[in-house]
């Protein structure tokens, strides 16, 4: 009856402990998804009930401020580094590196290029120096050599594959025996199709319509290899779009000569490299040559957008008004939406929601900065942070309760309380980390009570029937 009653106590605290410890913040998973060019406000523009599930059963925030140039790499790049893009060094998708003597272009083999991505150091390298492991389904970048390495598991980019396909390899990378810690999910749309439609454009509706499907089929897929509660979701966005127009087009060949500059980067930010020696004369030639464009010498760009302080910024930079468009003359190419423009222009914005054990629910956010996402995914994996240009105190208070214990512990500031005293639970989706502390605490007290019991020696009727009521509660946590 001892030996029975210590082996029980042996496999009951073990239990309590992998199960408590399992619940513990440094065990926290983290997908991230990007749908490219989510505008903030398509959220409202038709319904999106999948997105509007995550809100009210988690966090949004209502106004992101994205980094200055609003374009695909450089924002990308400043979601997994916390950098603005003048230290990560992706300032553009089209750039110039003048010490390197080397161009690259988001079309091109040249992104594989690793010289131009190792200023700054992902999050997957971090991670994985951590002992963790990361996958990435076509996360820009994430294909690239960076720093010598790659994601553990990573998708070889290709545009043709689909989200269900990128959605299934991350619910694998998220079941294997050893599971990521990581995960980075990227899906085109609604950018593609909001440059070629402009995000005015009725059509854009089933757009987004199709996107929160997708977002559904992403909850459904979760839910069904039970990582929905498990896995802290966080869904954004690296720009918005703005409609553009044929009549708001600026032409560069009307006001300068085309054997005095190359043009590097286009539009709405046109990136330009004078030839040696014409400096003052393609300055001048532009600075005042149109209403909707303002032209920067590089030391005069406006310290607000972090663009100044890189080699692959070129000497002058001259930046379109909202909805306006640079291009050489008129055979270049033009798209109905655009973006790239000021990132202090609400439609440059993108969407930012995340719900999990780490989050609080139906909880709103007025703004934040997008690279303090970078510090609070720091956290999140319990990795600690390289220099960069957020911080986690900006975007605390998105978490829950819980998980702000070990923020404030680690950080030492000050306590955070929580005020939301009804805390809304979803249905059929128990809070885990409070029910693997009851459950233990319960365990505890029952182990406790059974061992005074047994020193007293009064007689303990039915051991084996209560044996299985206290382990079957457990097995369904
Ligand atoms: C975080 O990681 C460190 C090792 O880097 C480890 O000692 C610690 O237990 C982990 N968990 C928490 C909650 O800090
Ligand atoms: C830069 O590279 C080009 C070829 O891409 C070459 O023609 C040129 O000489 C190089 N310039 C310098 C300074 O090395
Ligand atoms: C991209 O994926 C498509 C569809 O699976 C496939 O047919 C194509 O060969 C792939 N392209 C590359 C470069 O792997
Ligand atoms: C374009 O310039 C005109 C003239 O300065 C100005 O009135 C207009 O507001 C500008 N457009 C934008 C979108 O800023
Ligand atoms: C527009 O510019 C491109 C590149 O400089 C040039 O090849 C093309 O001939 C120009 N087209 C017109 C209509 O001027
Ligand atoms: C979410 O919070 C808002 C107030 O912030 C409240 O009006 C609403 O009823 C809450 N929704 C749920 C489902 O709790
Ligand atoms: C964004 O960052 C700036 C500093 O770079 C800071 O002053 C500002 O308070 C931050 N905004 C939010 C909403 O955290
Ligand atoms: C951004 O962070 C980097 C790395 O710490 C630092 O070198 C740079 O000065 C920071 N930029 C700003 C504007 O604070
Ligand atoms: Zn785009």
């Amino acid at each position: 009856m001892t030996s029975k009653l210590l082996w029980m106590s042996f496999v009951l605290v073990a239990i309590t402990s992998s199960i408590t410890f399992s619940l513990q913040p440094d065990r926290q998973k983290v997908l991230l998804v990007s749908f490219d060019g989510f505008r903030w406000d398509y959220l409202y523009r038709v319904p999106t009930p999948h997105f509007h599930y995550i809100m009210k059963y988690g966090v949004h925030v209502k106004q992101v401020n994205n980094i200055f140039i609003t374009k695909t790499y450089p924002n990308h790049y400043t979601l997994i580094t916390g950098l603005f893009a003048e230290s990560h060094g992706i300032v553009a998708n089209e750039m110039f590196d003048p010490i390197l003597n080397k161009s690259f272009s988001l079309d091109h083999m040249n992104v594989y290029d690793s010289e131009f991505w190792d200023e700054a150091m992902p999050i997957w390298i971090t991670n994985q120096k951590a002992g963790h492991t990361t996958g990435a389904a076509m996360w820009p970048g994430a294909d690239v050599q960076i720093h010598k390495s790659f994601p553990s598991y990573y998708m070889p980019y290709n545009e043709s594959i689909s989200f269900e396909d990128r959605v299934a390899k991350i619910i694998e990378w998220f079941t294997l025996k050893e599971p990521i810690n990581l995960g980075l999910l990227y899906w085109e749309d609604p950018d593609d199709m909001g440059h070629h439609l402009g995000p005015d454009s009725p059509l854009m509706e089933p757009v987004i319509s199709d996107i929160d499907s997708k977002l559904g089929y992403l909850i459904d897929m979760l839910k069904k290899a039970k990582l929905w509660n498990v896995v802290n979701l966080i869904i954004t966005s690296d720009h918005g779009m703005t409609q553009c127009s044929e009549d708001r087009i600026i032409e560069l060949d009307l006001y300068l000569d085309k054997d005095l500059y190359t043009l590097i980067d286009q539009s709405p930010v046109a990136a330009i490299l004078p030839r040696e020696g014409k400096f003052e004369e393609v300055y001048e030639a532009l600075v005042h040559a149109h209403p909707n464009l303002t032209v920067y010498k590089k030391e005069e760009i406006p310290e607000r957008w972090h663009y100044k302080y890189n080699s692959r910024i070129q000497p002058i930079i001259a930046v379109a008004d909202e909805g306006w468009y640079i291009l050489r003359n008129k055979s270049d190419d033009f798209l109905l939406g655009n973006h790239g423009y000021d990132n202090a222009f609400a439609e440059m914005h993108p969407i930012f929601l995340a719900h999990g054990p780490a989050f609080r629910k139906n909880f709103t956010k007025e703004v934040m900065n997008s690279t303090d996402l970078y510090p609070l995914l720091c956290h999140l994996l319990n990795i600690t942070a390289p220099p960069h240009n957020g911080s986690l105190r900006n975007v605390q208070d998105l978490l829950s309760s819980a998980t702000l214990r070990a923020v404030s512990y680690t950080q030492s500031t000050t306590v955070f309380r929580d005020t939301s005293k009804s805390r809304e639970y979803e249905q059929g989706q128990p809070y885990a980390y409070f029910l693997g502390i009851s459950l233990g605490s319960i365990i505890v007290i029952v182990f406790f009570v059974i061992s005074i019991k047994h020193l007293i020696r009064s007689q303990i009727p039915a051991f084996s029937d209560m044996q299985s009521e206290i382990a079957q509660p457990l097995l369904q946590a």
